[in-house]
């Protein structure tokens, strides 16, 4: 495939001088895994952009105005969420939006109701803020569901917000509608905040739908902050480019008021680059990223669940699956292992909550020679252990 220049032609040799801290982290005959960071090139339209922001020396204070124009305009157009420009915020990627939302409707001491597993960013921002987590259990053996009845009875007077992620990492479930509908229920019912992150709403597998929560209705869309960003689809996290927004401008201005003077918004290369990510310019790289991961991600499911004390999930959506190794060690211990006996760098599941124990996440997003070789050393290390 043409594409296959952007998306299938890294090797071992040219990625461990990439100074990209997935392939900085170990020795450099580890294969990296870890980080969720793709191996592909930058979108030669997202070069472009940059470069013509350079030229113009677009690097003084100026007007955010024009990114924030074209994601309100992708926001109607993609999340069927009625904002305008003056809804939206631009933040420096999603990660800092974690810190925000649990800021906007948190105050010490207050519960939040988080998926088990979770993105480690929302762990650290819970540990930060000193809320507490009330753990929305998702269980593998059930295909990471989430389940209505169980959020209702975590419901209680201290929950002050519902914080979750869809596309979800690291379950790599891809919400359905009933699901969504059932969170957009209880939280409208109870007038409990719900912040979504939807950074990964691209990555989509075997024709599944992205909806956001927002779009469901109204009164939920007046509950909800919804943030997004461009690192995972177009592998440019280095931007850090990410935004929100809500149409409940009371929202909107809360998290305005605490990130004033810290938080100041992308730079200007990044916002200049921004409307190419953000309008049809890049469908095609979607569609093309799509049908490269499906690729790797069938290489996955067949090769590792082919080995003893491995299950690999049906992976939704996401890069970076979770599978479970039934080898009587703690991730923790089964990364150490991996790291010497394979030279394959896994991320540890326990980082992701309780219920991570056990599991790896591996992300998938790289080249198939890169993989069939993660792949060939997983299978021969793994059998030393006694599953
Ligand atoms: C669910 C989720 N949210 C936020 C982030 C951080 O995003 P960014 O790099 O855009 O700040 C990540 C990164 O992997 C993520 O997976």
């Amino acid at each position: 495939m043409s594409s296959d220049k952007y998306f299938n032609s890294a090797t071992i040799e040219e990625m461990v001088n990439s100074l990209n801290s997935k392939w900085q982290r170990y020795p450099k005959d580890v294969i990296p895994l870890w980080l969720a960071s793709p191996d592909f090139k930058v979108a030669p339209e997202i070069k472009e952009a940059l470069h013509k922001a350079v030229d113009a020396e677009d690097v003084f204070y100026n007007s955010d105005l024009k990114p924030r124009l074209a994601m309100a305009a992708k926001v109607r157009r993609v999340n069927k969420i009625d904002v305008s420009e003056n809804d939206v915020m631009i933040v420096q990627g999603v990660e800092p939006i974690l810190w925000l939302a649990m800021k906007q409707a948190c105050q010490p001491g207050d519960e939040v109701i988080i998926p088990n597993p979770a993105y480690n960013g929302f762990m650290a921002v819970m540990n930060n803020l000193n809320v507490k987590p009330a753990f929305w259990n998702l269980d593998y053996r059930d295909g990471y569901k989430f389940d209505e009845e169980q959020l209702k009875k975590l419901v209680n007077k201290n929950t002050k917000l519902i914080s979750l992620c869809n596309p979800h990492n690291p379950a790599g479930r891809v919400m359905t509608k009933t699901e969504l509908k059932a969170v957009a229920d209880i939280a409208v019912d109870h007038k409990i905040h719900v912040f979504i992150d939807e950074l990964w709403e691209d990555v989509r597998f075997d024709g599944r739908e992205h909806i956001s929560l927002a779009s469901l209705n109204p009164e939920i869309s007046d509950l909800t902050a919804t943030a997004w960003g461009v690192s995972k689809t177009f592998g440019v996290a280095g931007l850090y480019l990410g935004y929100l927004a809500s149409t409940n401008k009371q929202i909107v201005s809360n998290y305005r008021k605490n990130a004033a003077t810290i938080q100041r918004g992308a730079d200007t290369l990044s916002r200049a680059a921004s409307p190419v990510m953000l309008d049809t310019t890049l469908d095609w790289w979607r569609r093309d990223l799509m049908f490269h991961l499906t690729k790797i991600r069938n290489i996955c499911y067949k090769r590792m669940n082919e080995i003893p004390g491995v299950s690999f999930p049906n992976l939704e959506g996401t890069y970076v699956p979770f599978p479970r190794f039934d080898f009587g060690l703690k991730s923790e211990e089964l990364h150490q292992f991996l790291l010497k006996e394979a030279k394959v760098g896994l991320y540890p599941g326990n980082v992701f909550g309780p219920l991570g124990e056990g599991h790896m996440r591996v992300c998938i997003a790289t080249s198939e020679t890169i993989i069939n070789e993660a792949l060939n050393r997983l299978e021969k290390a793994l059998p030393k252990l006694k599953s």
